[in-house]
């Protein structure tokens, strides 16, 4: 297998955000694009999976198949790897890591799976080269992805390497930071386009209003960082330094954009100015320090997201127990005419907001599962509530 012609690529995101994530992909000129749960999968020639490590906003990694063979037990996934021609992909020079996923498999140790797929690629080194790469867990090199269902065993050589919601500009995290490919989905599920007003009363390090001025600013979320590709043997440094010169010729001039995060909690602003800054962004993106409780709209509508406060803890459940139903009448209060999504990863708390909601996606930050609700915010809202409660 070259470099050349066309390839297949399965491109991982978080779970719910699959066709947000097809989209993407089609848009960026990809072919035979079909989502399954937590990715899609895609056709295409290389700078296609290199466009997709640079522009791709809710994708987490790209892999590149290079194989799929049936499989029975451990010694034919063994087979399956070591009929690969590794050395003509990347040097033994390079550091591996192989990382290995079933769906209904029937063989008993995974580990020990991993460990066969990891001796069939240093075998067939050793074998062509007289030399293996060696394994480095932690940073490697080279990621190979197995994925086992009950029949099949597919691999994939990672383009990625660091996971794509590393962009590179986080300097500072507070409390639960969102990942940064969660945040621009939610942004693309909530439908807000750029150029319209967006609001993070509790915006934490500011993921979610950084994600958002990326995207006004037609800024390439993989334009400061390194990808596993530029290892690969074929890779081929003109496409690619072609490719960044595009995207860094359409950013726009950084300005003020109708954007705004607050915050209570200083700190959290300060991380998220100094995530802005080192992005060269700050400016785009205006902090305020105040309470989500007191906050008056910066406009007379718009888009609202956040993820407020949970807890684990017992005492802390009880404050949020508070702090939910006066969320929810301060947004009925003082946003008539904006519409709000709410990120929760606990299923009781958004019932006490009060509100109704007229959409909830489930969605995944990392292993939590989470829920987005959208609460349309219309004026009156807030007299009919407490017209109802009274009833009640
Ligand atoms: C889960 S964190 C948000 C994390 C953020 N999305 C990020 O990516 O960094 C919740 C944030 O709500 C803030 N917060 C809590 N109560 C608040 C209130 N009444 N008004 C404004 N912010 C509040 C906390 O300081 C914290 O930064």
């Amino acid at each position: 297998m070259t470099a050349a012609g066309s390839h297949s690529f399965f491109a991982t995101c978080p779970r719910g955000l699959e066709s947000v994530l097809a989209r993407e992909l089609a848009a960026l000129g990809a072919r035979e694009v079909a989502s399954s749960e937590g990715g899609a999968r895609f056709a295409g020639a290389f700078p296609l999976c290199y466009a997709a490590n640079l522009e791709s906003r809710v994708a987490s990694r790209v892999l590149w198949r290079v194989g799929a063979s049936p499989y029975r037990n451990e010694d034919e996934v063994y087979a399956a790897a070591r009929a690969l021609p590794w050395p003509r992909w990347f040097s033994p020079e390079h550091t591996i890591r192989v990382a290995l996923t079933a769906i209904r498999s029937p063989l008993r140790s995974l580990d020990f799976t991993t460990l066969r797929i990891k001796d069939a690629v240093c075998d067939r080194f050793r074998a062509e080269c007289g030399r293996r790469p060696s394994v480095d867990t932690r940073a490697p090199d080279i990621r190979i992805h197995a994925f086992l269902d009950a029949r099949e065993v597919m691999l994939y050589l990672d383009t990625s390497g660091e996971a794509l919601f590393k962009r590179g500009y986080r300097r500072q995290a507070g409390e639960a930071p969102l990942r940064e490919n969660l945040a621009a989905g939610i942004l693309s599920l909530a439908g807000w386009a750029p150029g319209t007003p967006l609001l993070d009363p509790m915006c934490g390090s500011g993921t979610i209003v950084i994600e958002a001025a990326l995207t006004a600013l037609d800024i390439a979320p993989g334009l400061a960082r390194a990808f596993a590709f530029e290892k690969l043997s074929h890779f081929d440094a003109a496409v690619w330094r072609e490719l960044k010169r595009r995207a860094q010729a359409r950013r726009k001039a950084v300005r003020p954009l109708s954007i705004w995060g607050s915050d209570t909690s200083r700190a959290a602003l300060d991380d998220a100015r100094v995530n802005l800054a080192s992005l060269g962004i700050e400016r785009a993106v205006t902090l305020v320090h105040a309470n989500a409780l007191d906050l008056s709209p910066p406009a007379p509508a718009g888009t609202i997201i956040t993820n407020p406060p949970y807890g684990v803890r017992l005492d802390q459940q009880q404050k949020l127990a508070v702090f939910y139903p006066r969320l929810g009448d301060a947004l009925k209060r003082n946003f008539a005419g904006w519409t709000a999504y709410v990120l929760s990863a606990d299923a009781q708390l958004p019932k006490l907001i009060g509100l109704k909601a007229s959409r909830r996606t489930p969605l995944y930050n990392g292993a939590l599962e989470c829920r987005l609700y959208e609460y349309r915010l219309v004026a009156g809202s807030m007299r009919r509530v407490k017209a109802a409660r009274r009833e009640e």
